[in-house]
């Protein structure tokens, strides 16, 4: 049975997981995660040196208590893998560093995988995961994508944020009210007791240079300056701000745009299924309103699980397993890590020399 251990620390958490291959069934044996939010919401956002600092002071006591739940020596691992792209470089080290030492002392094939890929192969860990091909829609705080996955699993990136990611901007937003960092889930819990129709936001269109708009594109920065403007208007005419309503009608414009393009573009594309994974698929009004717009439109949906939507090292894991059993003989040791790397150039991760 193969088994691996997956480590990710590309941002905020720090994260280790095992994960076993059983009779072609993926199967988390151990996933811990911890989450460095706290530590962050006093400066509004990441702060990159302190992240780094934290993973280093963390993982190595993920790593010991997953290896101890799995209760399997390390000698007797197929491999190691780590995040190594993209991310905060200083926190991506970490993980890359431990994944590697830890590969070349046992002698295991270390595989460093891309972030992206991990969020993808997220859904893999459902009860009942979908068979491709299918349209992804992947929305973290860091990208915004629609991603057809052929037969092969081959990647193509359809559509995407022409500025801000869709999690950046829950988390400028959740600012702007005056919520804590994570905006997302902050958001999601004021919004509840709000009127979700009260204001009228921007759909965030990208023209065409030509004419005409990029029809699976988004663009959130317009929504963001939208709410600025309302609040200070509201502030001006010394009104107590409806802080539920206005969560409650950005959350919903953004889960209506999400739902339309990725259903426009799964109908286009002739592609029956459709699949939600990262954090801003966590969120209860888009993980309903793509199931009923979906339902309607005769598309079948799926979403990671809802602990696997934002970071974790497990969804690394998955993605590793599906490379070392599609007979990756691995990544060269001396990979390093990169804040940026696109998807569809995942496969140079596995060449030698290495990319980076
Ligand atoms: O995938 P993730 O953990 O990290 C990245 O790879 O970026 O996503 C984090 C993002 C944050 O922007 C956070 O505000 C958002 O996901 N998020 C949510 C929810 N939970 C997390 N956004 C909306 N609703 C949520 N329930
Ligand atoms: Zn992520």
């Amino acid at each position: 049975m193969p088994t691996v251990l997956a480590l990710e620390t590309s941002c905020d958490e720090s994260a280790a997981a095992v994960l076993r291959l059983n009779n072609g069934c993926l199967q988390v044996v151990a996933s811990r995660i911890a989450s460095q939010v706290e530590k962050h919401a006093q400066w509004g956002g990441v702060v990159p040196e302190v992240a780094s600092r934290l993973h280093v002071e963390a993982l190595p006591h993920l790593v010991e208590e997953v290896l101890q739940e799995a209760g399997q020596s390390m000698a007797r691992f197929d491999a190691v893998a780590a995040t190594v792209t993209p991310g905060l470089a200083g926190a991506l080290m970490v993980g890359s560093v431990t994944g590697r030492s830890l590969a070349a002392l046992h002698a295991l094939p270390f595989f460093g995988i891309h972030h992206l890929e991990g969020h993808l192969a997220s859904v893999r860990l459902a009860e009942h995961p979908p068979r491709p091909p299918y349209l992804v829609l992947l929305v973290s705080g860091g990208h915004t994508e629609l991603i057809r996955v052929g037969a092969e699993s081959e990647m193509v990136r359809l559509g995407r944020s022409h500025d801000d990611a869709a999690g950046e901007a829950f988390d400028k937003v959740g600012r702007l009210l005056g919520l804590a960092y994570p905006g997302g889930p902050a958001i999601q819990a004021l919004a509840a007791a709000g009127d979700s129709g009260r204001f009228s936001l921007p759909k965030g269109r990208v023209s065409k240079p030509g004419g005409g708009f990029h029809s699976y594109d988004f663009s959130f920065s317009g929504l963001k300056t939208a709410m600025l403007r309302l609040v200070q208007a509201l502030s001006e005419a010394g009104e107590d701000l409806p802080r539920a309503d206005l969560a409650a009608s950005f959350e919903q414009v953004v889960a209506d745009v999400l739902v339309e393009r990725s259903l426009l573009c799964a109908n286009d594309q002739g592609l029956k299924t459709v699949v939600m994974v990262g954090g801003v698929a966590a969120n209860r009004r888009l993980r309903e309103l793509m199931s009923k717009r979906g339902q309607e439109q005769g598309i079948e949906v799926h979403t990671a699980p809802l602990q696997y939507c934002t970071d974790n090292a497990a969804m690394i894991g998955a993605a590793a397993l599906q490379r070392l059993v599609s007979g990756d003989d691995g990544s060269s040791l001396e990979l390093g890590v990169a804040a940026r790397w696109p998807l569809d150039k995942a496969e140079d991760l596995y060449h030698s020399p290495p990319p980076f």
